[in-house]
């Protein structure tokens, strides 16, 4: 049964109707560059195999009925819902949102399976915001771009639920694909695609610390890197040469680290960037595991298990791994090459055994 057949049924079983138009977005994983895509950086992720699928039906009575397999109620929400910390929040934001753009309706029935777990740093929140607009998009024809999609589903996230995230996440589910990373400058929202190794495999693992981003700690930095652009005076950060950087040595240790990984970690994605479309698989693996220090010792967002299974994936022979997405838990990735993933895997696995691995 295919993952339509298989939403198309839920549907069915829901509403006693076939749907209306059904749709699949990936999840995604960064392979470099994090938290620099609110502060005028290079980030690179790659979709994921793992996604949301959903079914839609539009309503126009301004009610929203979301049945899903992976979650144990039927969500019934209203179109002037305001955001009430539950997962239908992106859908209702998301709905909210396109019909006040013009596109959208009034309401809508919907049913959704999800592959991908919640508070992983894997995008699940991107992937159905960007799914429902997606939807909404394609059912009323509307002329608008996967670039302008992604754009009102950041919005959603900013607006609606009040999390101040980049546009990372929104823009590498609507773009990229698996097999091939998306290299995408943050400020202009230029982007190429990259091909991933054929020798090596970008291993997702999850190290059993759950988060949500909303939590504040997200927040927290974002504050802090808007500090680093009041006293730099500009608001693209990343780019910063180093006389800029040094010119910031009078702020407090904890803000002038921000920056410094902020203009890190943007040249970090960038070289990155060059050693994976040049096959420059150790170069890059090297740079994986510096944004690993940067991320734990100057952007103070990892945690100790984290750090330890990090660790132990580039002990066990992993070669590059790091945290991955908003950080203070969640998931890591690592660049293994093939011949070595299944000793790998079982090694560190056993080592660590409330990680699990997830893609
Ligand atoms: C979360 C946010 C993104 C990005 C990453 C960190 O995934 O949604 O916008 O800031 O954290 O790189």
């Amino acid at each position: 049964m295919t993952q339509y057949d298989a939403i198309e049924d839920a549907f069915k079983r829901l509403f006693d109707v076939t749907p209306a138009i059904c749709g699949f977005t990936p999840g995604r994983v960064n392979l470099i560059g994090e938290h620099v895509d609110y502060n005028g950086g290079r980030v690179l992720p790659t979709a994921l195999d793992l996604g949301v699928t959903i079914a839609l039906s539009p309503r126009e009575d301004g009610r929203i009925n979301i049945g899903s397999d992976s979650f144990d109620d039927i969500a019934k929400r209203g179109m002037g819902d305001a955001a009430s910390e539950h997962w239908s929040d992106y859908i209702t934001g998301a709905l909210q949102l396109a019909h006040s753009e013009g596109f959208g309706p009034n309401g809508a029935d919907m049913a959704v399976i999800t592959t991908l777990p919640f508070g992983a740093g894997i995008s699940s929140s991107a992937a159905i915001t960007v799914g429902v607009l997606r939807a909404a998009r394609d059912l009323a024809s509307a002329e608008l771009s996967d670039t302008e999609i992604a754009v009102l589903a950041r919005k959603v996230e900013n607006d609606y639920i009040g999390m101040p995230c980049g546009i990372m996440d929104q823009m590498a589910v609507a773009i990229a694909r698996p097999g091939q990373a998306l290299s995408l400058n943050t400020e202009t929202l230029n982007f190429d695609l990259v091909d991933l190794p054929k020798t090596h495999k970008m291993v997702v693992i999850h190290s059993g610390v759950f988060r949500q981003l909303n939590e504040g700690r997200y927040k927290i930095r974002k504050e802090e890197c808007d500090a680093v652009k009041a006293a730099a005076g500009r608001d693209d950060i990343c780019r910063m040469n180093d006389d800029d950087l040094n010119a910031l040595k009078h702020l407090p240790d904890a803000i002038f680290r921000r920056a410094r990984h902020c203009v890190t970690e943007h040249r970090r994605t960038m070289a990155a960037t060059k050693a994976l479309s040049e096959g420059r698989l150790e170069d890059f693996g090297a740079l994986m595991n510096e944004s690993h220090i940067s991320m734990r010792d100057d952007f103070e967002m990892s945690v100790e298990p984290v750090d330890a299974l990090v660790a132990d994936a580039q002990a066990f022979g992993a070669t590059g791994a790091r945290l991955t997405g908003g950080g203070f838990g969640g998931c890591i990735v690592a660049c293994v090459k093939n011949e070595h993933i299944n000793a790998w895997q079982d090694r560190l696995l056993k080592a660590h055994p409330e990680a699990f691995w997830v893609a």
